[in-house]
């Protein structure tokens, strides 16, 4: 039995149309300049975000890391949610690659307003604190699954920074499917963010890559912050080719992912050994409660014994993703595999 494989969206593999594309990319060393694939991967997807500039990088985690780094000092202390990307699964790089230090911050749905912000802030006439140049948000929320952040409260958080001279930065590995699922323009969402990674790997199903988007000096910073640490890449038309091929042709799609998700959430409303809540499905992501007595891990492998692969995010939540390689029929299958095992 070939197992579903829902653990995440960055399990695709290129379609035939983006191999084409990336076997007959024109290419160049990027290192020099010269990649001109890499060049218009970058401008398209500045422009389709309405800022000055883009940088190719080869993952999410660099983008963000780059981007903290550009936008901090050694000794800064940055506000970001407890659950962030940056936090929870980027091997502690702020502290490493930035020297910053964090405050974490809880909320239902990413960062709070800036109400409940406020309070978090520290006093930079007074020596004794760490300076606070840079918010951090994520959009859309992976550990909250999937959560779109909403518009208002971006807003009103730039604003906050803005009026203190912070900057924002938003992980945006998924804003593509934030956008699709609120009908928003990407540009709109990110009109008042300084900074932004969006991945190409992720629900647009390209091989390799993300980028950094923002003014045209961050991205100048960015570049040189890419090649410190390593991540200046030669020939890279090849993947970004991938990319290309992903913002053309596979943003629209992203909503089959996010009713396919809702389908999946449906089918296993109401199982015993699982709880799911459909209402809770906002784009490509599903959670799933485990009740007292239940392992996720156990359950997982169990799951995985049945012919659905998802994984385990902690011992009480599981997670299933919706992508370009497990479309309806796939999903439809995994209810019906999984619906005996969890009754
Ligand atoms: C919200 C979020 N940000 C950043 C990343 C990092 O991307 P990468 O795996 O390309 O480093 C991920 C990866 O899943 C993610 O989910």
């Amino acid at each position: 039995m070939q197992p579903i494989d829902l653990r995440s969206d960055t399990v695709t593999r290129p379609t035939a149309a983006m191999r084409e594309a990336m076997a007959t990319a024109e290419v160049g060393d990027d290192v020099w300049g010269d990649d001109p694939t890499v060049i218009e991967l970058e401008r398209e997807v500045a422009a389709m975000l309405g800022k000055q500039a883009a940088l190719y990088v080869p993952s999410g985690t660099m983008g963000n890391q780059i981007a903290i780094r550009c936008q901090t000092r050694p000794g800064d202390e940055i506000l970001v949610h407890e659950l962030a990307h940056v936090i929870v699964h980027e091997a502690g790089g702020v502290a490493v690659l930035s020297s910053v230090q964090t405050r974490m911050i809880a909320g239902e749905r990413g960062l709070p307003g800036p109400d409940q912000l406020e309070p978090w802030l520290r006093d930079p006439a007074d020596e004794h604190h760490a300076r606070q140049h840079l918010i951090c948000i994520e959009n859309t929320i992976g550990e909250q699954g999937g959560l779109i952040f909403p518009q208002d409260r971006i807003d009103a958080i730039a604003a906050f920074a803005h009026e203190r001279g912070m900057r924002l930065h938003m992980d945006g590995a998924r804003l593509w499917n934030a956008a699709v699922a609120s009908g928003s323009d990407p540009a709109r969402i990110v009109r008042d963010v300084d900074s932004v990674s969006v991945c190409f790997s992720k629900g647009l199903g390209a091989p390799v890559g993300s980028a950094v988007v923002g003014d045209a000096n961050l991205i100048e910073t960015a570049r040189r912050n890419r090649k410190l640490l390593g991540g200046g890449m030669r020939q890279a038309g090849i993947i970004a080719a991938g990319a290309l091929h992903a913002v053309r042709h596979h943003v629209d799609r992203l909503a089959d992912d996010h009713a396919n998700a809702r389908a999946l959430a449906e089918g296993l409303a109401g199982s015993r050994r699982l709880q799911v809540d459909p209402g809770s499905v906002e784009t490509n992501i599903v959670f799933g409660a485990v009740p007292a007595g239940e392992n996720a891990a156990a359950l997982v492998a169990e799951m995985a014994e049945a012919g659905v692969l998802c994984a385990d995010l902690s011992p009480r939540t599981v997670r299933f993703v919706t992508h370009l390689d497990a479309g309806e029929q796939a999903v439809s299958a995994a209810v019906e595999r999984l619906q005996p095992l969890l009754q």
